[in-house]
């Protein structure tokens, strides 16, 4: 049985109209936004191959380790004669740094160029096009490899491409370099050169023009992470990543074919864990929504989208049969030169009985899911019918960008009162700032992804961290030094500590991030208190924490809240510093029509939690006696990551926010009557704030960048 080639389909699926249904265009055109291509056949930009295509104060502590729906398509074969030159490729195997020798990939290269052969001779995979993406080095002998054994069948593409096409960038490999290489395509802006080789959206788009420069054909790879998923931002995501990648790309270069999407879930990538067809259809259609947007509904027809992450044979025929889903993008499967030969050889049901069947099991699929939600609304209708108990609406207020710093993942906004300035940490961007509210802040960088800061008693211009790896200990932003209290977390576990916050006694509670984030992952993270004197964390509440946030206390320090973000609920726990968490009371529970999901929160003096909703653009303050929310405060952007109260009177709100739409600190007023509370220091015997250590803020060393300040 044959499968339809990603150009066979696209053109088929420009024919008849989609029966699911489309979403609303974006909000913002993008840069690149163009009315529709002129023709829509693809020409060969590629040669003839390219057909498949120190603890607070003076105290020293030694460093401690922790203690404990649409019917089918109905597909028919597209003769290989019939296809267009430069079709595309269905289904790429991405080998990433695999394998550890050339003789290695020469052996994979002739069992793919072999499958492909038999394939094309059988009839089988005669529409679908087949490409590899070796490692660099083994490009030019496994594209010489593949013509001998795949006989032309087998694209190879590369895995990266450098921005510029030639000169003084040691380690890099250009566009113009990779072609004469034998490269036909190039990936640009797969997740793992966005997470660790810091590929920004900025320089993803200057890769795929210069690939589009020089001659390949570009496959940008666009996705979400699972907190971004659980917090209901996946298609502004999407959008985001697509309007900035494909900025300056023209209608006629989209229509031309030389651009493909592959849409790869990054909590999908390399886990096991694959979208279900229904998940990656939706963004499949909200990314070609977008195209439709940005280039004309032609144009969107005609353009492959992949869906990647842990593509597996067993899952691709139903992946292959989703409306919007023309391709995929191969990891792990594609080292067996078996299973990725079954993945190109993908089966759709071709017949009317299999079409039928195929649309039965999706209906069922599609009924058991709308049930589910229903019960979900019900029960989160009652629950917040519970909460509000009536009242009066909230009053609302709006926040405005006081320092446009651009966080990745600002997060953690503490205000000291004896330094009287705020911290803030950028998680992912890996950066401490501090801003008096008069000079230009101030950031230096971390060496490792931070979860969380907090006030050290005593100390000057230096906060608590809480670090990736390195665990957690004082940053001096003077020096650069990091200092060690608890030099782990979680060790052996796939987890990073989050969010965190000072109790009323100086004793630092801090709980984790799950980077597998899902419901049934083993990996699981717990909730630590760091006693102010130092020593060992001591595990308050034990694990299963995905995405910790929301940690705060009451005025008297007797109540600590706390939200497991996914689960959209912000708790109350009776709170003494070191004893177990018992059974947490449910305070507010995030309505369903609200997008996103509670992070970081803080109290006022009144009693009221104030927690910044991620995904729905505002700070709401809940009165956890009657669980109702009192006063909102909306921002222009959608994330809003934390709050708190700051500024010489303890009258102003402070909020982090973090990127793709926001990512400035704002501020707002606090409403008439309500104030905050002096932030408690780490190490300091109660919330009495002691003096700085004398010396002054203005010691920070400083270069000037912009609209804020490096330290040196
Ligand atoms: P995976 O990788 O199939 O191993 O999840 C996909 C990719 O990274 O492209």
């Amino acid at each position: 049985m044959a499968a339809l080639s990603a150009r066979a389909r696209a053109t088929q699926r420009s024919r008849t109209a989609r029966s699911a249904p489309r979403r609303p265009a974006p909000r913002a055109a993008p840069r690149c936004a163009a009315r529709e291509g002129g023709g829509a056949r693809r020409e060969a930009l590629v040669g003839a191959n390219a057909r498949a295509a120190a603890p607070p104060t003076a105290r020293a502590h030694a460093a401690r380790r922790i203690s404990h729906p649409a019917p089918p398509r109905t597909h028919r074969l597209t003769p290989l004669a019939l296809r267009a030159a430069v079709d595309p490729v269905d289904a790429v195997g991405n080998w990433k740094c695999n394998p550890e020798s050339l003789g290695e990939a020469l052996a994979l290269a002739r069992l793919v160029g072999a499958a492909a052969r038999g394939a094309a001779s059988d009839g089988a995979a005669g529409g679908v096009t087949v490409g590899v993406v070796p490692p660099a080095p083994f490009l030019a002998p496994v594209a010489e490899c593949l013509r001998e054994f795949g006989g032309g069948r087998v694209a190879v593409g590369a895995q990266d491409v450098h921005t510029e096409r030639a000169g003084a960038y040691t380690g890099a490999a250009s566009a113009p370099q990779l072609r004469s290489a034998g490269a036909q395509f190039a990936l640009v802006g797969h997740s793992e050169r966005r997470a660790l080789f810091g590929d920004d959206d900025e320089a993803v788009n200057a890769k795929l023009r210069a690939a589009l420069a020089a001659g390949l054909r570009a496959i940008l790879c666009v996705g979400e992470t699972l907190e971004e998923r659980e917090l209901g931002v996946t298609d502004a995501v999407v959008a985001t990543q697509l309007a900035k990648g494909l900025a300056g790309v023209d209608a006629a270069q989209m229509a031309a074919g030389n651009v493909a999407i592959a849409y790869e879930p990054v909590w999908a990538i390399g886990t096991g864990r694959v979208a279900t067809p229904a998940q990656a259809q939706l963004v499949h259609a909200a990314a070609r929504s977008w195209l439709e947007g940005a280039y004309g509904r032609a144009v969107a027809d005609s353009v492959v989208i992949q869906y990647g992450g842990s593509v597996t044979p067993e899952a691709v025929d139903e992946l292959m049969a989703c409306p919007d889903v023309d391709g995929v993008l191969v990891g792990g499967a594609s080292l067996k030169a078996e299973a990725f030969a079954r993945i190109a050889t993908f089966r759709s049901p071709s017949t009317e009985a299999e079409a039928a069947a195929a649309a039965a099991a999706h209906a069922q699929r599609a009924a058991e899911n709308a049930a589910r939600a229903a019960d979900a609304a019900r029960a989160n209708a009652a629950a917040v019918a519970a909460s509000a108990g009536g009242g009066a609406p909230p009053v609302v207020s709006h926040a405005t960008e006081v320092v446009p710093c651009g966080n990745v993942l600002g997060e953690s906004p503490v205000w000291s009162v004896a330094e009287q300035c705020l911290y803030w940490v950028s998680s992912v961007g890996k950066e401490l700032w501090r801003w008096d509210g008069a000079s230009p802040a101030v950031r230096r960088g971390l060496p490792e992804v931070v979860g969380c800061c907090a006030l050290v008693a005593g100390a000057n211009s230096t906060a608590l961290v809480a670090l990736e790896h390195r665990g957690i200990g004082t940053f001096d932003m003077r020096t650069g030094a990091f200092s060690p209290i608890v030099d782990a977390w979680e060790p052996g576990q796939n987890t990073r500590p989050n969010d965190g916050r000072v109790d009323r006694e100086g004793n630092f509670v801090i709980a984790g991030y799950n980077n597998i984030h899902r419901a049934d992952a083993l990996e699981s993270s717990g909730v630590y208190c760091l006693p102010a004197e130092g020593g060992e964390l001591v595990r308050i509440r034990d694990g299963n924490v995905r995405c910790s946030n929301a940690t705060c206390f009451s005025p008297d320090g007797t109540t600590m809240y706390f939200c497991d973000t996914p689960q959209r609920r912000l708790l109350a726990y009776a709170y003494a510093p070191g004893a177990p968490l018992g059974e947490g009371r449910v305070v507010w529970e995030m309505p369903a029509g609200l997008a996103g999901g509670p992070d970081g929160a803080q109290t006022d003096a009144q009693g009221g939690v104030w927690m910044a909703l991620s995904g729905a653009g505002r700070v709401s303050r809940v009165d956890p006696a009657t669980g109702r929310v009192t006063h909102e405060i909306r921002l222009p952007c959608d994330m809003p990551t934390s709050v708190t109260v700051g500024g010489a009177d303890l009258d102003t709100l402070y909020i982090t926010t973090r990127k793709p739409d926001g990512g400035g600190l704002f501020a707002a007023p606090m409403p008439a009557g309500l104030r905050g509370l002096p932030e408690p220091e780490y190490g300091a015997p109660s919330t009495k704030q002691n003096a700085p250590d004398g010396a002054p803020a203005a010691a920070l060393t400083t270069t000037t960048n912009g609209m804020f300040v490096d330290v040196a």
